[in-house]
């Protein structure tokens, strides 16, 4: 392992000119973009016009990045309330393309990008490639979905303005996947994790060994993922991965990434995207180390500018390392809504992953059901054990996970560990709760 692996942050030269910004430029470049957004923001939504007016506050009350705490949050429900183009700050001969994205419930979010839009999202995205090791003359293997869906299209833009080969496959069609990559000798591949644990698993069943892959770098996000999974993926493919983290309100995928240099969380390309950290509960903005909800506010999009956005996803942001002026977040916890109140304590579906993947014969693939007993939550923890696991072995790590879950998130489960190859597979976004309460 690791002598053909590609781990070197890129060259100076092929930084962004914002990526060698001192922190006292990427700040004053925040303000007075952060300015201009706010009033594109009022004079063109109706929606963040009369929030404000509500809140009494307007564009000219922001005189310092601290003030944007003045603003009212924008949630997805606002949102969804203008679909599906009510949101819109520019008219629609100045809107490229919409994408959407599904969520769990109700109706789908659109967002809109105009040309410039466009182009800034590929120069992030290109931006977030080149971080985690893609240089120009590589061949990356797009496997995030195409579609409305904004993985395909946003890593696909950002491959090309890098200067890569795209391999355009989308999600689906696993034993496909396969032999493009053994085909076509892609260098970097572009994929949920789970999805990627799907298409190492079609390598094995094919006799082939996934370590023995072109493969070098993946590229990993638009769900959850641990450190624990980030070795077991490193360690299967013999492969750098790195986190990749956006959402469709703020751009897509590229609002932060990891730099395969360090490996040390995502660094938030904060040029384009503000984030925030609050208190879920109370809304207050906190300092820098806390763990709360993250917020954006976009600081350059023209079709649909986003004003503090409650992501629900938490995290915490820390002061940038590879790339000193832009803050890092470390990898998301969890969504404030994925995550599980068990009899009265927290669980996020992360915790129980860290413990399934240090678990001796359990694979990486899990579900988490939860059903009334009586009138008490009863969550039970399916996982699947790996190939060759005997009776006696099962037993043993059931009740090792058990053990774990009990001492470590301080909840008494049943664990059950499935045939190999018996779980839902994802093909984008996996599904881990099942909620039958
Ligand atoms: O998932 C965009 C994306 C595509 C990101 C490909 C990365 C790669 P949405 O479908 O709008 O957009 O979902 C956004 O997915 O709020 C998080 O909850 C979750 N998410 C995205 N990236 C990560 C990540 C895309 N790296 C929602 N780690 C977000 C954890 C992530 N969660």
């Amino acid at each position: 392992m690791t002598t053909r692996r590609l781990g070197d942050g890129p060259p100076k030269d092929l930084l962004d000119p914002a990526e060698r910004m001192s922190l006292d430029e990427l700040r004053a470049t925040q303000l007075t973009r952060l300015r201009a957004s706010l009033r594109h923001a009022y004079d063109n939504v109706e929606g963040y016009r009369r929030a404000w007016d509500a809140a009494g506050v307007a564009p000219q009350d922001l005189r310092s990045l601290d003030d944007l705490a003045l603003f009212p949050f924008t949630t997805k429900e606002d949102l969804r309330s203008g679909y599906p183009f009510g949101r819109f700050a520019v008219p629609m001969e100045r809107v490229r393309r919409v994408h959407a994205s599904s969520g769990t419930t109700g109706q789908p979010t659109v967002v809109g990008y105009t040309e410039a839009d466009l182009s800034m999202w590929a120069d992030v995205m290109a931006r977030s490639i080149r971080a985690a090791g893609g240089r120009p003359g590589h061949k990356v293997h797009v496997a995030y979905g195409y579609g409305l869906f904004t993985g395909g299209l946003g890593a696909h833009a950002g491959a090309e303005r890098a200067g890569c080969v795209v391999i355009p496959v989308s999600s689906g069609m696993t034993a496909r996947q396969v032999r493009l990559i053994c085909d076509f000798q892609p260098e970097i591949i572009m994929v949920t994790p789970s999805y990627m644990l799907t298409i190492v698993d079609e390598f094995e069943r094919q006799g082939i060994d996934p370590a023995s892959t072109s493969l070098r770098v993946g590229v990993f996000g638009a769900e959850p993922w641990t450190e624990a999974m980030r070795t077991e993926i490193e360690a299967r493919l013999d492969i750098h991965a790195v986190d990749i983290y956006g959402l469709s309100e703020v751009i897509g995928p590229g609002v932060a990434q990891e730099c395969v240099e360090s490996k040390d969380g995502l660094h938030v390309w904060e040029d384009h995207f503000y984030p925030e950290i609050v208190d879920p509960e109370t809304g207050a903005v906190l300092p820098e180390g806390a763990e709360g909800e993250l917020v954006f506010t976009s600081l350059t999009k023209e079709a649909l500018p986003i004003v503090r956005y409650r992501t629900r996803d938490l995290t915490r942001l820390l002061p940038g390392t590879a790339r000193p002026a832009f803050r890092r977040m470390e990898k998301i916890t969890g969504r404030s809504d994925d995550m599980l109140i068990v009899r009265g304590v927290n669980v996020f579906p992360t915790q129980i992953e860290e413990i399934l993947l240090r678990t001796e014969h359990v694979a990486p693939h899990f579900q988490l059901r939860l059903s009334l007993a009586g009138r008490l939550d009863q969550l039970e923890v399916i996982a699947e054990a790996r190939t060759g696991t005997d009776a006696a072995q099962r037993e043993a790590a059931e009740d090792a996970i058990a053990a774990a879950v009990k001492e470590n998130i301080g909840i008494a489960v049943t664990a059950r560990l499935a045939e190999p190859g018996t779980l839902e597979r994802s093909v984008g976004k996996a599904r881990r709760v099942l909620d039958e309460r």
